[in-house]
């Protein structure tokens, strides 16, 4: 027998708009308001009827226990213009399929190569700093995030035109597909307007830059080394085949799109705590020095970073670059005693979960050291959401801590960081949650530049 069901409390809103304007305008302290109604609840959002998850346990059911009852919903509908029916955007037994397929680029004896392209590229740009001229975080860590992610995928087929036309193009598609989403009516996306336009352009470009450095990519030696070389290497359990030409495609866009940013942003936030916090800068740079003499980090230093993963660790807990994040119901489906109906809309935000005082104490504090294996607690590990988690989880995570603890112990290895004065930090919830500016002024360590 179903256990009964307890009725999901309404948050009061605005007429017409509902919370619509909250959640716009005043993300922060709209979704922590939200557990004091209820571990799940019904909003309004404009004229749509919506449900919000509160609990790290709910949470898990969402996204384990009771996934099959869930598809990812409307925002990755619109996607599909851009990522075809890649790994992010696909359901159901061709996701399963094309995941099994994706996931042995991602396996532990591969990353020795990554993190070698991971050290060289994110080196190069780092010590190109001027010492003393301030530096905007922000456009530097997103150029480098996206550098690093072309390198991980075709490490020797490198064509900086065809890079730059990419990487030109993404902020177009991104927004192309947040508006499709916010749009009421299907029918706008058809409209004979400049938006439509650049998002069509935008797509062509990206698609066909794609396909040509794929096209070249084939002509030459593989290096094997590289994720694509992996994807090329992969084959159907059940069939043996290999990847399609347009599968392949899709998920070296698919690579390219969730890998760079996230780890980007994940990177800006944690170089903002460094240069905010005089001790964590300081202690990262004392394991930087005892760990890598002064030199570059390989794939075996990384596990001795502990301190600089924990302050990452940290960093992802307060400012998780994937802040927002929905599912739909297939069917009707329980989380808890809640019941979902058919078709309705889910959204939990590790942004709010990560800072739910039932989990976390004093969950606004900056403090790596929370991550201390004899300090960190259970609920803390359930409710730790950065990378999302089951079938969906985030199958690029390796890289993502990989790419991330080598860069930061790279900037502290060479360099102190001071904010630049009269330039507070923000955070802007777009579709990752960036700073909106992190000026920087770099000044070059004095250890690291007489070795
Ligand atoms: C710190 C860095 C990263 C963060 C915070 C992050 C976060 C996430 C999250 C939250 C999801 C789940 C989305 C959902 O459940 O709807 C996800 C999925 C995914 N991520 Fe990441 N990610 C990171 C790095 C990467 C990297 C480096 C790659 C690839 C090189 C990657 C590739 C993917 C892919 C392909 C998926 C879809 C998985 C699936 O649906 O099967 N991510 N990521």
């Amino acid at each position: 027998m179903r256990a009964p069901t307890t009725r999901i409390p309404a948050v009061p809103g605005r007429p017409l708009v509902g919370s619509l304007v909250e959640l716009a305008r005043r993300p922060h302290s709209f979704l922590l308001s939200l557990p004091r109604y209820g571990d799940v609840v019904a909003v309004r959002l404009g004229p749509k009827r919506v449900y919000f998850v509160n609990h790290s346990d709910l949470v898990h059911d969402l996204l384990v226990t009771q996934a099959d009852r869930f598809v990812r919903g409307r925002i990755f509908e619109k996607m599909k213009p851009v990522l075809g029916y890649g790994l992010v955007v696909s359901e159901g037994a061709a996701h399963r399929r094309q995941r099994l397929m994706v996931r042995p680029a991602f396996r532990r004896g591969r990353l020795v190569a990554y993190a070698d392209t991971i050290q060289r590229i994110a080196e190069q740009r780092i010590a190109s700093w001027t010492p003393g001229r301030p530096v905007d975080l922000v456009h530097e860590l997103e150029t480098l995030g996206f550098e690093v992610s072309y390198h991980l995928l075709f490490s020797t087929h490198i064509d900086p035109h065809l890079m730059a036309t990419i990487q030109r193009s993404f902020p177009t598609l991104l927004a192309g597909v947040v508006r499709h989403t916010l749009a009421p009516t299907d029918l706008l996306e058809r409209l004979p307007i400049r938006a439509n336009r650049d998002f069509a352009r935008a797509a062509r470009e990206v698609h066909t830059a794609i396909d040509t450095v794929i096209a070249r990519y084939r002509t030459r030696t593989v290096s094997g080394d590289d994720l694509f070389s992996a994807l090329l290497a992969a084959r159907d359990e059940t069939t043996g085949e290999p990847m399609t030409e347009q599968q392949l495609h899709d998920e070296v866009l698919t690579l390219l799109g969730a890998g760079g940013e996230t780890t980007a942003t994940t990177l800006m936030w944690s170089a903002y705590f460094a240069s905010h916090h005089k001790s964590v800068q300081e202690r990262l740079q004392a394991e930087a020095d005892t760990v890598l003499h002064g030199r570059r980090a390989d794939f075996a230093q990384v596990s001795h970073l502990a301190y600089t993963r924990r302050v990452v660790t940290e960093a992802l807990r307060l400012y998780p670059p994937a802040w927002l994040l929905t599912r739909q119901a297939a069917e009707g489906a329980r989380l808890g005693d809640y019941e979902i109906p058919a078709d309705g809309t889910v959204f939990y935000s590790a942004y709010a979960i990560q800072r739910d005082p039932r989990c976390f104490q004093d969950p606004d504090r900056f403090d790596p050291d929370r991550w201390l294996p004899a300090n960190t607690t259970p609920a803390q590990r359930r409710a730790f959401l950065p990378f999302g988690r089951g079938i969906h989880g985030c199958v690029g995570e390796p890289v993502g801590w990989l790419e991330t603890v080598i860069t930061l112990s790279t900037i502290a290895r060479l360099w102190t960081l001071r904010p630049a004065p009269g330039h507070p930090v923000t955070p802007m919830f777009r579709t990752n949650l960036v700073p909106r500016r992190l000026l920087v002024i770099p000044e070059p360590r004095t250890r690291a530049t007489a070795e």
